[in-house]
């Protein structure tokens, strides 16, 4: 790999990546004797241990959206009741797909949906946005006979997307965005022909947390009858109780017509526990083309509604009763703090001469700075123990506020570690990190090359 040391880098990337390798047993073997439970629970409660005080602490973007105790005790009494459920079977368990159709037509209507939206709880905001574009690539190509799918996307867009697009041959077709970081409009215009089966827009999107401008692209999906699909997977359960907290917010959902279908995440600011997010489609039109139905199959009737076979209920037991144990009014109060902190954040950083927030964000505040790298800002905050996103183009990182950032003295622990952290970059204290020169790569190396190297990475990870 051109002027990069794949060894230092993993050697870099060891010790967080793979911190436990030389210092506890690894399994390679199924052992001829099982271990003892109580074996397996110390040796699970040290990962724990380890694992969890940083997201207690409030020192991680995102990752953990709330994590109480209280909720965490009731989400074990749930996973006593149905942990051998499976979705694939409504037959045995017709509680599940009850739970879902309630999850479904609650989110709708969080979305100010009609009757007719239909949808589908799966795995995560990745499988929920697999889908949606699965169903556009099928619905267009039997609508309007579209053979060779384009779909176009902000380039700020989550790389679920451009995973879609690999996995379903769809051509994606990027848009740049403006100095407020938001999805060009006029280039969205430009770029629209007869292939063109949908357009995304994030409501925020990832690496920015800005806000894309939904109505303007719903019109031209309209104008053009065409797929809008929103993504509101990191904003689904924030986004509607923005403007009731007094912040300014744009009509990003159904009430828009030209809205075709929305992704919204219950595992992430739902406060459900991993494993759910919710897609919805404005008609039943676009769902049937997610559907999966096997016709002949020697095993009998067969069909899945998401990608996967088997699916585990207790995920969607728990996004269910996550959502009713909040209602409304839990999930209006959650956005206000979390709005609140962003507030505080947002400002206080710009008042830190030598950094910068990117964009207009609200609770996903992205940093950089024109003065000094961005990254060895970054490095100096992991080393105060905060686990931040990178970000490139620009180069930068972000803090994704959760529930978490709103407990006491977090924030303001934030912004002094941002503050002492620019102090030593500045006297010249930090060296680069690991990812540094990863980042710095991947923005000037070809593609071809950056997939290679990072999926060697990806090997080595997964290898023993
Ligand atoms: C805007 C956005 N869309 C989609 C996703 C994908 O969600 P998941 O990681 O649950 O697959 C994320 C994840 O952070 C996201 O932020």
């Amino acid at each position: 790999m051109d002027g990069i040391n794949f060894d230092s880098v993993l050697r870099d990337l060891q010790k967080d990546l793979k911190p436990y390798d030389s210092s506890e047993s690894n399994f390679v073997k199924i052992p001829e004797k099982g271990l003892a439970q109580n074996t397996l629970l110390d040796t699970i409660s040290n990962y724990a241990e380890r694992e969890n005080s940083p997201w207690k602490d409030g020192k991680v973007s995102g990752a953990v959206y709330y994590g109480d105790e209280p909720l965490l005790s009731f989400y074990e009494k749930l996973y006593h009741l149905v942990s051998q459920t499976n979705a694939l079977h409504p037959d045995i368990w017709p509680s599940i797909p009850k739970f879902e159709r309630e999850i479904v037509s609650m989110s709708a209507s969080l979305m100010n949906g009609g009757d007719g939206v239909r949808g589908a709880v799966s795995s995560g905001g990745t499988e929920s946005i697999l889908l949606a574009m699965k169903s556009y690539r099928d619905y267009f190509r039997k609508k309007k006979g579209i053979t060779e799918p384009e779909l176009i996307l902000p380039s700020t867009a989550h790389p679920s997307f451009t995973k879609a697009c690999e996995y379903f041959t769809i051509k994606p077709v990027f848009v740049e965005f403006d100095e407020n970081f938001r999805a060009k409009v006029e280039r969205v215009k430009e770029k629209i022909n007869a292939n063109t089966i949908g357009i995304v827009g994030s409501v925020p999107n990832f690496p920015f947390g800005t806000f894309d401008p939904i109505d303007e692209l719903a019109e031209i999906a309209e104008d053009n009858r065409i797929g809008m699909h929103v993504d509101a997977c990191l904003g689904g359960f924030i986004d509607p109780f923005v403007r009731e907290s007094g912040y300014d917010f744009p009509t990003f959902d159904f009430s828009l017509d030209g809205v075709t279908s929305i992704s919204m995440d219950t595992h992430k600011y739902g406060y459900a526990p991993k494993g759910t997010s919710v897609v919805l489609y404005r008609s039943g039109d676009y769902f049937q083309n997610q559907i999966y139905a096997a016709t002949a199959w020697h095993g009998g009737i067969y069909f899945t509604p998401t990608l996967l076979g088997s699916r585990p209920g207790f995920p969607i037991v728990a996004a269910w009763a996550a959502m009713l144990l909040m209602g409304r009014e839990g999930y209006r109060n959650e956005a206000k703090k979390i709005l609140d902190t962003g507030d505080f954040i947002k400002k206080s950083v710009r008042n830190i001469s030598g950094l910068k927030v990117l964009g207009n964000p609200l609770w996903v505040l992205a940093v950089s700075s024109d003065e000094v790298d961005p990254y060895l800002v970054w490095e100096a905050m992991s080393k105060k123990g905060w686990i931040l996103s990178g970000l490139s183009n620009p180069a930068g990182f972000h803090l994704a506020l959760t529930h978490r950032h709103t407990l006491d003295q977090v924030k303001e622990k934030f912004v002094s570690d941002l503050g002492r952290s620019l102090d030593s970059v500045r006297k010249g204290e930090v060296k680069s990190s690991a990812m540094a020169p990863i980042y710095g790569m991947a923005s000037v190396l070809p593609k071809e090359s950056t997939e290679v190297f990072l999926k060697s990475i990806v090997e080595w990870l997964y290898s023993q």
